[in-house]
């Protein structure tokens, strides 16, 4: 899986798993661009890729910003002259009673996870429709697309939107050429990976929760050139907590 000369925009990569496959695909040789409302942690993310001699750049991004994310991709493009690769990654979570959530916190869940996907992918498709090879969209939705615990709606109802316009922009960008995929993580720590608890591991079927890198490395299968016949697909990637069956006694 060749990356060199490929531009990769990755949302929300100045921490957590945005940061593991900013990473990643620096290692593979290609441009990263870092897209983050957090400054701090986005130049940060960028000086590492730069100390180990890959390329980055920070564009500060509001994702709940139409106008920030225009800018972006114009950024990226001017920058490297092509936008090949977009991990849309940006995300907030809220978990509060259905009683007691806002409208204003509801719209706010939806914009940063849900609509800022549909407008990346958008502005980002009017790019690599243009490449002579088209490109390649991942969106990072959820396990919680598909189960819950209580007092999670807003966030739910964002990533089984995600799922659902995975498949949607799969069918309206295939004639430019741009395959589109989800990815569903489990549980990711993004934390302090020493401090989980042998129980914490065990009960996934995999036993041992997720790492960044664990989704880094399913964004790198998804993009290679050569897996574009994968499109439209949400690849779950949880240590088969979803495939679990669990009675209690
Ligand atoms: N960690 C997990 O267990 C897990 C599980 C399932 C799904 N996810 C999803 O993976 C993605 C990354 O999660 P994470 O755990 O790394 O979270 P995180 O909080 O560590 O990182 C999220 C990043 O998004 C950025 N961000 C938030 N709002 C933004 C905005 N308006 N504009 C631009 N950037 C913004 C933050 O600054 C941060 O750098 C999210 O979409 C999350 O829903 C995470």
């Amino acid at each position: 899986m060749g990356f060199a000369n490929k531009t990769v925009v990755i949302t929300g990569a100045g921490n957590g798993i945005g940061r593991g496959v900013a990473l990643l695909f620096a290692e593979k040789g290609a441009n990263v661009v870092i897209a983050d409302i957090d400054e701090h942690a986005g130049v940060e993310t960028a000086d590492i890729i730069k100390k180990q001699g890959g390329t980055a750049l920070f564009v500060r991004t509001d994702v709940r910003s139409a106008s920030d994310i225009v800018a972006l991709m114009k950024a990226t493009q001017q920058t490297y002259g092509s936008i090949d690769i977009l991990i849309n990654n940006a995300g907030k979570v809220l978990f509060k009673s259905p009683y007691e959530v806002t409208v204003e916190e509801w719209d706010d869940v939806i914009q940063t996870n849900l609509r800022s996907t549909f407008l990346c992918a958008r502005e980002a498709a009017t790019y690599m429709r243009n490449n002579a090879d088209g490109g390649s969209i991942v969106n990072i939705a959820s396990s919680r697309a598909i189960m819950s615990e209580p007092n999670s709606e807003s966030y739910a109802a964002t990533k089984g939107g995600i799922v659902a316009i995975t498949h949607a922009l799969a069918a309206s960008f295939s004639q430019d050429r741009i395959s589109v995929n989800a990815i569903s993580p489990g549980w990711i720590e993004t934390g302090d990976y020493t401090k989980l608890t042998k129980a914490d591991h065990e009960q996934h079927l995999s036993k041992r929760v997720g790492k960044p890198a664990d989704i880094a490395r399913a964004c790198l299968f998804l993009t290679a050139k050569e897996n574009d016949f994968v499109t439209g697909v949400n690849l779950i990637v949880d240590g088969g907590m979803t495939r679990k069956m669990i009675y209690e006694e």
